[in-house]
């Protein structure tokens, strides 16, 4: 029988091919939306609003309401796994250091390892205090069996970057001149295995802060504290060239693209965009501070997690530092987001592990 002999078999093969072609297109565009994400909306022209902060004239900030803050418990008669402390570092910035002290090592004779510590939120938020923080380093020192230096730094944008990479800096220095008149950092701090430790915007902190101890003119002299590596958790990079995880997870809710643009714009100094050297470790005079890292023979550990908008800047920096010779580890993982060590106890004691075995894995 051929083809379209009559007119109602006709209407039927074209009423067919019609409904294939519309089929096969529904399935095509279904097929399409499961594998590729939504576009980024588009930044509304407030995007504090969503961070609850108000802008002030005079440039600084309102912020919402004070997240939880722990005290420290520095009391040895008390029940804790753990001391904790609070040490002024500068009271004009208004700079601390918060240190945690495994209890069991007060009846050792042994140093631990000090993990010099900087928190998260973004440079605008959050404190040494903050619950979060407290429980996180409470546990790291619990966990890793180390002293840990928790730093109160100024935050932006009343104070811009590099506000923050100073007073990193001058923590070191403090720790340096200070631990003969502290006990706990005197007889219990191995001022000779010294990591710097940061997550999200404190792992930039702990990055650039590194480099410019180790940058002439910072008047650090590379002696005690002997800094043997960089800790990068998540650490908060950026650019201004979108990577593949920025676009792939822009509403991303833990940090959304809008929301981190907001954030560097507070946090950089004004005018600079994210091809600065503080948000993009791999433009200008970057590569060449990341072979004096190999020159020192700094160890770096950088972890990260498939569902971090910021992934792909990590993974890429982990491949640069390969490139320069760095001792470097990346340790990604699939899944997670943004922040998930610090609200999810069962992936940040997995991550101290992670941590032990990497400051264990080369003895100094
Ligand atoms: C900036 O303005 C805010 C609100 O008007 C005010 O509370 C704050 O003290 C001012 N800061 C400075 C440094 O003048
Ligand atoms: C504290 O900071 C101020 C301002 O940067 C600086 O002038 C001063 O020397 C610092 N104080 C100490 C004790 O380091």
């Amino acid at each position: 029988m051929p083809l379209f002999s009559s007119p109602s078999s006709k209407c039927f093969w074209i009423t067919l091919i019609v409904f294939s072609l519309s089929y096969y297109l529904l399935i095509a565009k279904s097929t399409t939306l499961q594998t590729s994400p939504p576009p980024p909306k588009p930044c509304n022209k407030n995007p504090y609003k969503q961070l609850n902060l108000v802008l002030n004239k005079n440039g600084s900030v309102r912020r919402g309401p004070v997240p939880p803050e722990s005290p420290p418990a520095p009391d040895p008669n008390l029940p804790t796994k753990v001391l904790s402390k609070d040490l002024p570092i500068n009271k004009s910035k208004g700079t601390w250091a918060r240190i945690y002290l495994p209890r069991e090592t007060l009846d050792q004779n042994s140093k631990l390892p000090l993990l010099v510590f900087f928190h998260g939120g973004g440079f605008i938020f959050l404190s040494a205090s903050s619950t979060i923080f407290h429980e996180f380093c409470f546990n790291m020192a619990n966990d890793v069996v180390a002293v840990v230096a928790s730093i109160e730094y100024r935050l932006a944008p009343e104070h811009r970057l590099p506000a923050a990479y100073e007073d990193a800096v001058e923590a070191l220095h403090w720790i340096k001149t200070n631990q003969e008149e502290d006990d706990w950092l005197r007889y219990y701090a191995d001022l000779s295995n010294v990591f710097l430790v940061g997550s999200s915007a404190g792992g930039n902190i702990a990055y650039n802060a590194g480099l410019r101890l180790v940058a002439t003119g910072s008047g650090y002299d590379l002696g005690i504290p002997k800094i043997q590596g960089l800790i990068l958790i998540q650490p908060y990079f950026g650019g201004t060239q979108m990577t593949g995880s920025e676009m792939r997870l822009a509403n991303e809710p833990h940090l959304s693209l809008c929301n981190n643009y907001a954030l560097w714009e507070l946090s950089l100094p004004v005018g600079a965009d994210r091809d600065h050297e503080y948000c993009n470790p791999t433009v200008g005079d970057g590569p060449k501070k990341i072979e004096m890292i190999r020159r020192l023979g700094w160890r770096v550990l950088v972890t990260g997690c498939g569902g971090d908008p910021l992934v792909d800047r990590q993974m890429e920096l982990v491949k640069v530092m390969e490139m320069k010779g760095v001792k470097v580890v990346g340790h990604f993982r699939a899944g997670d987001y943004h922040g998930v060590q610090d609200t999810d106890p069962f992936k940040a004691k997995q991550l101290y592990e992670v941590v032990k075995n990497f400051i264990s894995a080369f003895p100094s």
